[in-house]
């Protein structure tokens, strides 16, 4: 066999299937159960609705076939509702919106469609640890843009340097805030000057707290001609497993992704988007219902911490580890995981990122076993 492609040799270590073996391996060790609150894999399912479309549409005989190459054209003019209802952006569905499996896939494609060999890209700092991906397959250049805490998590554009790209997420994984004001106008205004495009992910848009209402990058003025955003079926809806998401915004970078599409892959399973279907014009009770239990368990969680972490949005809470405590001691002494903060980029050394996306009897003890490990190192 050869030598594998450099390609593929660029690829960083996938920080979720190293942390995945740490807390396995930690698991296997021995002990008092461990509380898992380090990855983010939602834990409520879609509403039963949306699971009987996709059995009653699996049911048929006439959906086992290719799909439509490019998808159904319901599934992405259902999407295009809920932007016109819930984000206040009207979209060309043929145009302006392109299913993927997983906006985890579109993350690597837009990277690949943006960018050239040695071209710059610019990630927020932290950023979600999948980010360099796909930069590294496109062989781009990866930089951070930094994000203050004393400014909201917000990055400061106007000194960011030109690049093919920026990608942004609000709300963010891992700081857990909303987009501060200004943000998006800021980053439209650096794509005008630099020619870059903004990649905006949107995996969270729906899982805010406190009565915030949900918000799109596409609603801030001049973003259809320079960005796109993701948008996930996952968090929404807990269809994290079913692999379905949305690019949605510029034509051309659009066009990009289905062009991709055409290449390598045929669609996703009519099933699929009827269930997507379902979920995006059925009731919305359990979205509410959903945010409503993430926000109820960030506040158990919340409690324990000597001073509240900001958490505006999303199911994590990213916190300053205090002195004397590291992510490794709170696995190995403390029996709780937590994703540490080192994989979110350069500025998440000494921080942690928890998620409250697990049950409630399991963010009893995490909270529990928190506070015993706050409490011993500030003694
Ligand atoms: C910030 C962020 N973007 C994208 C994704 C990927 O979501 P999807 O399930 O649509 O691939 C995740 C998943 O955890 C995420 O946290």
């Amino acid at each position: 066999m050869r030598a594998r492609p450099k390609r593929l040799d660029r690829l960083p270590q996938q920080y979720f299937v190293a942390l995945l073996g740490r807390v396995a391996a930690a698991a296997a060790a021995g002990g008092p159960a461990l509380v898992d609150l380090g990855r983010g894999n939602p834990e409520l399912g879609p509403p039963r609705h949306v699971v009987e479309a996709l059995a009653e549409t699996a049911a048929r005989a006439d959906v086992h076939g290719y799909a439509p190459i490019r998808g159904l054209a319901r599934t992405k003019d259902a999407l295009a509702g809920r932007y016109r209802d819930v984000y206040g952006v009207e979209l060309d569905p043929e145009r302006e919106i392109a299913i993927v499996p997983g906006t985890k896939t579109a993350i690597t494609e837009l990277a690949l469609s943006l960018a050239n060999e040695g071209d710059r890209i610019l990630l927020p700092d932290p950023f979600y640890p999948d980010y360099p991906s796909g930069p590294a397959l496109a062989g781009a250049r990866l930089e951070t843009v930094p994000l203050r805490a004393d400014r909201g998590w917000s990055p400061d554009l106007e000194a960011a340097p030109d690049a093919a790209a920026l990608y942004l997420n609000y709300p963010s994984n891992p700081c857990a805030v909303c987009a501060p004001p200004g943000t998006f106008d800021d980053a439209v205004r650096w794509a005008e000057r630099t020619g870059g495009a903004v990649v905006h992910d949107a995996a969270y848009a729906d899982i805010v707290f406190d009565g915030r209402s949900p918000q799109s990058f596409l609603a801030t003025p001049g973003a259809l001609d320079v960005g796109v955003e993701m948008w996930s079926m996952s968090k929404t809806y807990g269809m994290a497993g079913w692999r379905i998401g949305f690019v949605v915004g510029n034509a051309e970078i659009v066009e990009r992704i289905n062009l991709l599409n055409d290449h390598n892959r045929v669609g996703i399973f009519e099933p699929l988007q009827r269930a997507a279907i379902a979920a995006l014009e059925g009731p919305q009770d359990s979205v509410a219902s959903r945010v409503a239990a993430y926000e109820r368990r960030r506040d158990a969680i919340a409690a324990v911490f000597p001073e509240p972490p900001v958490c505006e949005g999303t199911f994590f809470v990213w916190f300053r580890l205090p002195d004397g405590l590291t992510a490794e001691r709170l696995l190995e002494e403390h029996r709780v995981a937590v994703a540490p903060g080192e994989g979110f980029g350069p500025s998440g050394a000494g921080w942690a990122r928890l998620s409250v996306a697990v049950d409630d009897e399991t963010i009893e003890l995490g909270a529990e076993r928190l506070q015993r490990a706050f409490a011993r190192v500030a003694a």
